[in-house]
């Protein structure tokens, strides 16, 4: 069952800002109070999904030509719900490539996840470019009502009769403003060898400038370093902008480094997310770290991982890190001061 706190649920809360009064109750640093998104910037998204160019007919579910469906090859736990995602670039627009973890997006990019749970189509999310500056991006959840869906800036609780949370406009871009762009999961290590599009075919498609150059097949630790990387690196790495959305809106104290970059493919021992892993944790650290992904609550003391997003345990990705944590060679006198900020 989903964990439910007694309280209303402080995402729910956070952005009618009233979140002091349960940091109040809980003490700790309030890390849930995300500044608003200003209606400006989400009057550049369409009321509804039809009007959003996802599909050519809404009624039919025929998605519109220019729609391209992907997988990332390492996911996001969603507490199981079965998810689509979709992207669609201006009319010859091309990504810029040329870092290659850190593509830049073309004006008009629009991407969209659909999520299913228990089989009932509750929500399809939008992200769109709406400007030339990193910073130009614009984020809102749709809630299935019928044939269409309409954007519910402030999230929904139990939306359509399931257990399924929809985020708020402020909790996208908790997430989603942790890098240089908004896209997390269209992207080099994630679409390198993926199922269906994947790096080659878009190079063939041109629509990589400049074409990277081969990013190779995985090696042995590369399911839990993607795993760390696609649930957790948006929050936790480097680049990330401190107070994306206010002071500390989701944004970690810490510096450990979750991040797995696509040239970190086959040689996965110089990625961040193995660095901090093998070489910044100790034993001592590594509980705490299975501890907190093995937990779900909403405190501000000692969240459980990650923080957003989540009411159910990922048993699989529990297991998948525990069983890789067992074949690291963890230095035993980590004090657990080198990795603080
Ligand atoms: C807990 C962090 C988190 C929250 C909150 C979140 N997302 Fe995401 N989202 C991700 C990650 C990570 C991916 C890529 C991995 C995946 O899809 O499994 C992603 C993928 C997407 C995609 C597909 C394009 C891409 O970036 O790969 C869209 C569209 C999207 N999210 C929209 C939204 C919107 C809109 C909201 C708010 C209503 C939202 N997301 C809230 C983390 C989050
Ligand atoms: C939505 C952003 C977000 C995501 C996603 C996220 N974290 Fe965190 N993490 C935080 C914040 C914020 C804190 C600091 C909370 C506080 O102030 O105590 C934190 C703290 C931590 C800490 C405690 C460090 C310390 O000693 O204080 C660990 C360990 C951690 N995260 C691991 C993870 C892991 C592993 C994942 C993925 C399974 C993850 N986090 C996903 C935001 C996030």
């Amino acid at each position: 069952m989903p964990f439910r706190s007694p309280l209303p649920h402080p995402r729910a809360l956070a952005t009618a800002g009233i979140l002091a009064i349960a940091a109040g109750l809980s003490g700790g640093c309030d890390f849930h109070t995300c500044q608003k998104v200003s209606d400006d910037t989400l009057s550049e998204l369409p009321p509804t999904l039809s009007g959003s160019g996802l599909y050519a007919d809404i009624a039919a579910g025929t998605l519109s030509d220019d729609v391209i469906p992907f997988t990332p090859r390492f996911t996001l736990w969603a507490d199981g719900a079965e998810k689509q995602r979709w992207l669609a670039l201006p009319s010859g627009g091309t990504i810029d490539a040329s870092n290659v973890d850190s593509w830049r997006f073309p004006e008009g990019t629009r991407a969209w996840k659909e999520f299913d749970v228990d089989g009932v189509r509750v929500e399809t999310r939008m992200i769109q470019k709406i400007g030339p500056e990193d910073a130009d991006w614009a984020a809102v959840a749709y809630r299935w009502d019928g044939e269409d869906a309409t954007a519910v800036r402030d999230g929904a609780v139990d939306a359509n009769g399931t257990t399924h949370y929809i985020p708020t406009a402020e909790e996208c871009v908790a997430c989603h403003g942790g890098r240089a762009s908004f896209i997390l999961g269209f992207s080099a290590v994630q679409l390198a060898g993926a199922e269906g599009v994947n790096v080659d075919s878009l190079v063939a498609d041109g629509r990589l400038s400049p074409a990277p150059g081969p990013i190779s097949a995985p090696a042995a630790d590369v399911a839990a370093l993607g795993y760390l990387h696609a649930n957790c690196s948006h929050c936790h790495n480097p680049e990330r902008a401190l107070g994306v959305l206010g002071a500390r809106c989701y944004d970690p104290d810490v510096a450990l480094d979750w991040t797995l970059p696509a040239t970190s493919l086959t040689a996965v021992t110089d990625s961040p997310a193995l660095k901090t892993g093998s070489d910044q944790l100790g034993n001592a650290q590594w509980s705490e770290v299975l501890e907190r992904i093995s937990k779900r609550n909403s405190s501000n003391t000692n969240p459980t991982m990650p923080p957003l997003g989540t009411d159910v345990v990922d048993d699989d990705g529990v297991a998948l890190l525990t069983a890789w944590i067992d074949t690291l060679n963890l230095s035993s006198g980590n004090d657990g001061e080198s990795w603080q900020r």
